[in-house]
């Protein structure tokens, strides 16, 4: 017979203790001490006025940060993911013809949801950390004629950013509606979905907002609203049934699930602290961060992966692995010598790139340069010999 066994070491029953970490890596980011404050609250219960007072002063601050006047612009109770599962699942139903910009590991994600809820998944394929051309996109759906677009704004797993005017532009002219991922983008870099021309977009707590993770911001256009009306067929995630889920956060307030109370405080202390910055002001210091960032690892001899500097995520730096230099050995001494915590590659890039994040409080010049000293001195134990920063 199986026998559970008994825990080895006696814990402490009364606190938790967790290393204070330096989140430098793609998320979750550092959070901001004002937002752990907010989450210290009481709750309320998720159908209390107090609560839809919360939810909607998010929804309005939430459509200052994406650049909409979408009305349907609200969080969904999950990670990036269910976000990004709510934008699929609404708008592919078994046969629906999707484009999908495949440029990195989300992409692919993004392709396996379409997939997976009946899709016909058609796809322009380059490789990790390069973009596609205004041409490119332009063809690629004109040639296809999809009636949905996919595409990562902020690819993490490569550091590239993909512009989305020409997507969307192609995409409408074909009657297609466009999903964006702004998971890594929202909140540090300009998103402009209204100008864009994206039809939904979702994105996440924990990166550019500074929260911790567990929320999902979504945004629809009314175009995509009509297009979901028009559905003949409920959608198969009732979780995700962006109808069911705007009942309860935007229209009669009628139970749908049992919202964290704790988590909407913390991403409305997020978008506040946003707002208190103001927008441009905050997407200019995650800018100056990264310049100074490229410039830093420049001189020390090391190169950024995404050759052009137009096609870099301001707050996620990817950077080449030096010859000779093993990266587990670079984010195994920072972590345990400065509570540093960074990412590899993984892929097409395991062990040829580290993922630096530059998020929130840690995108300034003073962090910047805490990190580039750590960062040169674990190089330097790892063997890299290059140019003295
Ligand atoms: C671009 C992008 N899309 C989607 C996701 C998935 O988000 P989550 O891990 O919060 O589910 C991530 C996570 O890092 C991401 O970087």
């Amino acid at each position: 017979m199986a026998t559970v066994a008994e825990p080895t070491a006696v814990m402490d029953q009364t606190v938790i203790h967790p290393p204070k970490r330096l989140l430098y890596g793609p998320g979750p980011g550092q959070v901001h001490p004002r937002v752990y404050q907010a989450m210290a609250q009481p709750i309320v219960g998720h159908l209390d006025a107090y609560f839809f007072q919360i939810s909607n002063e998010i929804q309005q601050l939430l459509r200052k940060v994406f650049g909409t006047k979408n009305e349907m612009t609200f969080l969904i109770s999950a990670t990036g993911s269910g976000g990004m599962e709510t934008a699929i699942s609404n708008f592919v139903t078994p046969g629906t013809k999707v484009a999908s910009f495949g440029n990195g590991y989300f992409c692919d994600r993004q392709a396996e949801m379409a997939r997976r809820h009946g899709g016909n998944v058609v796809r322009l394929e380059k490789p990790w950390g390069e973009v596609f051309s205004d041409e490119e996109a332009a063809n690629f759906i004109h040639l296809e004629k999809p009636q949905v677009v996919t595409y990562v704004h902020a690819e993490t797993s490569s550091g590239a950013l993909q512009k989305g005017d020409a997507i969307c532009k192609a995409a409408h002219e074909v009657g297609a509606l466009v999903v964006a991922d702004c998971v890594t983008s929202l909140g540090a870099l300009p998103v402009e979905i209204d100008k864009t021309g994206i039809d939904i977009a979702y994105s996440c707590s924990q990166k550019g907002l500074s929260c911790p993770p567990g929320l999902a911001p979504l945004t629809v256009s009314p175009r995509a609203l009509e297009h979901l009306k028009s559905r003949t067929t409920p959608n198969s995630s009732w979780y995700f049934d962006i109808s069911l889920i705007a009942d309860y956060l935007v229209h009669s307030h009628r139970y749908h699930h049992t919202a964290s109370a704790t988590m909407f405080y913390a991403l409305r202390e997020g978008l506040a602290l946003i707002d208190e910055e103001g927008l441009e002001k905050r997407w200019e210091r995650h800018h100056k961060a990264h310049l100074e960032f490229v410039k830093k690892v420049e001189t020390l001899g090391l190169e950024m992966h995404v050759p052009s500097p137009a096609n870099r995520i301001w707050n996620l730096n990817t950077v080449k692995v030096p010859q000779g230099v093993d990266d587990a050995k670079v984010r195994a001494t920072l972590l345990k010598e400065e509570g540093i915590e960074i990412a590899g590659g993984f892929g097409p890039l395991a062990g040829k790139i580290f993922r630096v994040g530059l998020m929130g409080p840690l995108a300034t010049s003073e962090s910047v340069h805490h990190f580039m000293h750590c960062f040169e001195s674990a190089l330097r134990g790892a063997g890299y010999k290059g140019r003295i920063g």
